[in-house]
């Protein structure tokens, strides 16, 4: 049986059933691959209630355990957690592409196909595969995008090549800055942190001259530009521009968050986060890292008023990364063998995993970074990121995690970005031995 055929099957036994619980992770794909599913369900005419999760430990388990509902359908997590799921007597469909077995449990899991489920598939593009309605493309995107699988390949290039010929999204290459489609031009360059533009980012008066020098005006008529109503010349001038500030000031591993393929997505509204699969995916985590994950899943879902609210969290999302960044920029420490940023009672926990992406530019792309932050039931919450290169060399943060949580917690995920959940006291046995499972990575 290949991947199709485990999708059809999934899909068939859901149309047989009715009556679900949708369990689904709280990070930008969690909250599409929920939402994805959600509206599939409704245009199946199935009644279903939701729920959202930042982890499975045994708490959530029990709650799936005694949920009033038949059937289960878990999104963007459960791979990991199949033995505790077996045994909750419901039916259950998990939607996947994080390491783990397959079981009896009926999984649509791109892992067990052979695909590439931290490359070429997220939870949200397995949704997408598993209910094939290609006006729901653009939900599978922003979920691909935001557990950073852009530029496309493989299964997810297929999404995107469906949603094309359905007019529902198109892509091309171009500045792909945070606010090129939602901001005007000078907030767009103001508040940038990925990359962080010296000289520029927070710096009102020189972008307003950078601007200038470009000969590009701010303004036509009282409308504020934004980089999106630049004509084809001036946004080639201000991208190379920037590319030019940033090999200039010796940050060369930025430049490549400066360019990118892009997405728009043709059912969301112009000149809003929402038309950028990108921006889309920051309002999400915006939502899902601030408690606020149904906020997110309504505005995936069009929902009258969910925007407004998702906007203002988004403000506060921007500032604290703004934050977190710069403190773990400035904080972070090499211990050898990966760098290490001990966040705790600074950084939040929902955020710790985003701000440990983006230390790489900061700190050399030849480690991986472990950063860590406290969570509000006092537990250590761990983020561990690594580069392509490393994942080729053999590095496995969701096994490393995995071996090094053994009997003092919980913890697993992706080759490439892994997370775990562990009690304070073992913190010094967890570093230990994650060090010594990353240096004999290395040595196979
Ligand atoms: O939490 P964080 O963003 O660092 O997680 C990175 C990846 O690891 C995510 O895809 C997440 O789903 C996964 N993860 C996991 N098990 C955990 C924690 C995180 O599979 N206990
Ligand atoms: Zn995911």
């Amino acid at each position: 049986m290949g991947f199709t055929e485990r999708c059809a099957e999934a899909r068939a036994e859901i149309e047989r059933l009715d009556d679900f619980l949708v369990v689904h992770h709280y990070d930008a794909d969690g909250l599409c691959g929920g939402a994805l599913t959600v509206a599939a369900l409704e245009m199946m005419g199935k009644n279903y209630n939701r729920q959202c999760y930042r982890k499975l430990s045994p708490k959530e388990i029990n709650e799936i355990k005694s949920a009033h509902e038949k059937n289960i359908i878990m999104v963007d997590f459960g791979a990991g957690a199949v033995e505790e799921l077996e045994g909750i007597e419901k039916n259950i469909i998990i939607i996947d592409h994080h390491q783990g077995n397959e079981s009896s449990i009926l999984q649509v899991n791109p892992m067990h196909f052979g695909i590439n489920g931290s490359y070429e598939m997220s939870g949200a593009s397995c949704a997408y595969f598993t209910f094939g309605i290609r006006e729901l493309a653009p939900i599978g995107i922003v979920g691909a995008v935001g557990d950073m699988q852009a530029p496309f390949i493989g299964w997810n290039h297929k999404m995107l090549e469906e949603a094309e010929s359905a007019g529902v999204a198109r892509h091309y290459t171009d500045l792909c800055m945070f606010g090129r489609v939602s901001r005007p031009l000078v907030p767009f360059l103001m508040y940038s942190i990925d990359p962080y533009l010296p000289g520029l980012s927070g710096n009102e008066q020189n972008i307003i001259s950078f601007y200038e020098e470009l000969g590009i005006e701010l303004k036509r008529g009282d409308k504020w530009r934004r980089y999106t109503d630049l004509s084809e010349d001036e946004r080639k001038t201000l991208s190379s521009a920037l590319v030019a500030l940033i090999y200039e000031k010796g940050m060369k591993h930025h430049a490549k968050h400066l360019l990118g393929e892009v997405y728009e997505l043709l059912t969301y509204p112009e000149n809003t986060e929402m038309r950028d699969a990108s921006e889309f995916s920051t309002l999400l985590n915006a939502c899902g890292r601030h408690d606020k994950p149904d906020v997110g899943v309504d505005v995936l879902l069009k929902r009258e008023g969910a925007y407004e609210r998702a906007r203002n969290l988004l403000e506060m999302h921007r500032r604290m990364l703004r934050g977190g960044i710069e403190y773990a920029g400035t904080h972070v420490v090499d211990l050898g063998l990966f760098y290490f940023v001990d966040a705790r009672g600074v950084i939040e926990d929902g955020l710790i995993g985003v701000v440990a992406g983006m230390l790489y530019g900061t700190v050399g792309t030849d480690k991986p970074i472990l950063a860590i932050a406290l969570d509000n039931e006092g537990k250590v919450k761990i983020s561990t990121r690594a580069t392509k290169e490393l994942v080729n060399k053999g590095i496995n943060l969701g096994k490393a995690l995995n071996v090094s949580c053994e009997g003092i917690g919980m913890g697993g995920g992706h080759t490439i970005a892994a997370g775990a959940t562990i009690e304070i006291e073992h913190l010094n046995t967890f570093l230990k031995r994650f060090g010594e499972e990353i240096e004999k990575q290395l040595d196979k």
